[in-house]
């Protein structure tokens, strides 16, 4: 069975990806310095697959750690979650996000490139879309006009990732652009575990829903959009996870292959309050605010190009992703550190 280092595999998207590699027979190797994450999750996915794998605790920026990593491993592929995520942590530190984000995955691809190993699957967003011209957004939109360092750093990276390719025929590039990721595995053993207030919808109302949070903040309720409130394609993050499986078994020619993941279903932040109350059976109370700087009215895919390349289709609705990411979020209220 092939062999996959998971750059990041701690974090939200990567653990949930790991079940799903494990549970498909893969081997996998993960690298994590836990600057966003802890070992337990890694705990908590041995325990839902019942299978074990090796983890590095380093930097990808550490390059005798890495070549150490790759010397003791044969690699197939690389699926690279790694990075820095936070947008307005972005603009306030963007060298610490290019240096993490930029520099990080130089040093991983010169040393896949040392060992000859090609194949990477990238994390990159929806964020490179910029302000979209045209909904929804197929693959083929305009990408760049990022508006803050951290969306840059995908947009960048992509470049980065399509020049290497054009460098050396023999890179099999996976250029996955997530749209926005929620829910949680439907076990409750593992999830989003933000550190301090978050900054994403769906974690700041379920913390609202167990009491951690007194009101929801809803940023601007005079957008061009059915209730005026932002819209959005929520996908489920076990959709995601299988979509990286599914990726990996069907990107088997080098090449740079893009992807949208995501439903290609906008719902608004009232839409998705309202599907939270329905989980988790109590009213939550909401506050309209000002806009919130920098974001956008909608965004939404055109995901239909991984159905049809790989048979890919988001499984889940919102009403599984209220339900999951309750689930976690009442069973581990403080997250990991219980
Ligand atoms: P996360 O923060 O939960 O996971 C990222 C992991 O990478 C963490 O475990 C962190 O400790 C680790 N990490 C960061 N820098 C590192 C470094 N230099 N060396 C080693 N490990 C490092 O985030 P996530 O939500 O799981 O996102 C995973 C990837 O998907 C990221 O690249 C993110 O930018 C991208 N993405 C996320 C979203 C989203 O909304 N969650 C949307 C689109 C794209
Ligand atoms: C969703 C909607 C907010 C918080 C971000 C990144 C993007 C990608 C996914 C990584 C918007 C509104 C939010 C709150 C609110 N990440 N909102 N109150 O901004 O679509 O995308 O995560 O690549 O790059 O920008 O996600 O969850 O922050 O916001 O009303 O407390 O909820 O205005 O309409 P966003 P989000």
């Amino acid at each position: 069975m092939e062999k996959i280092l998971v750059t990041g595999g701690a974090g939200f998207i990567g653990s949930h990806t790991l079940v799903e590699l494990l549970a498909r027979g893969y081997e996998v190797a993960v690298v994590d310095n836990l600057c966003n994450s802890c070992e337990e999750a890694l705990r908590r996915v041995r325990r839902i697959t019942g299978r074990d794998f090796r983890f590095y605790n380093a930097d990808i920026r550490d390059r005798a750690a890495m070549e150490g990593i790759f010397a003791e491993n044969a690699f197939d592929w690389v699926i690279h979650f790694a990075g820095l995520k936070a947008v307005g942590e972005s603009c306030q530190k963007p060298l610490e996000y290019y240096d993490n984000n930029i520099g990080g995955t130089l040093v991983l691809l010169e040393t896949m490139r040392a060992r000859g190993v090609k194949k990477i699957v990238f994390s990159s967003s929806a964020t490179v879309y910029g302000t979209p011209e045209v909904l929804p957004l197929t693959e083929e939109c305009k990408t760049g006009g990022t508006t803050n360092p951290y969306g840059s750093t995908k947009y960048y990276l992509e470049g980065i990732l399509t020049d290497l390719y054009k460098s050396d025929g023999a890179w099999d590039v996976v250029l996955l652009r997530y749209f926005n990721p929620v829910g949680a595995h439907p076990s409750g053993l593992i999830g989003e575990d933000p550190k301090g207030i978050p900054n994403n919808l769906m974690p700041f109302v379920a913390q609202v829903a167990s009491g951690k949070l007194k009101k929801i903040n809803v940023f601007g309720n005079d957008y061009p959009t059915r209730d005026g409130t932002g819209v959005r394609d929520y996908i489920h993050v076990v959709d995601l996870a299988v979509g990286h499986a599914a990726a990996i078994e069907h990107c088997r020619e080098p090449g740079v292959h893009v992807y949208n993941l995501g439903t290609g279903v906008g719902y608004s932040v009232l839409d998705m309050i309202h599907a939270f109350e329905k989980a988790c059976g109590k009213q939550l109370p909401y506050e309209i605010c000002p806009r919130r700087p920098g974001d956008i009215a909608e965004c939404y895919a055109d995901a239909s190009k991984a159905g049809r390349d790989f048979g890919w289709k988001a499984q889940y609705g919102i009403e599984e992703m209220c339900r999951d990411q309750w689930n976690w979020q009442s069973k581990n209220p403080n997250g990991y550190n219980q």
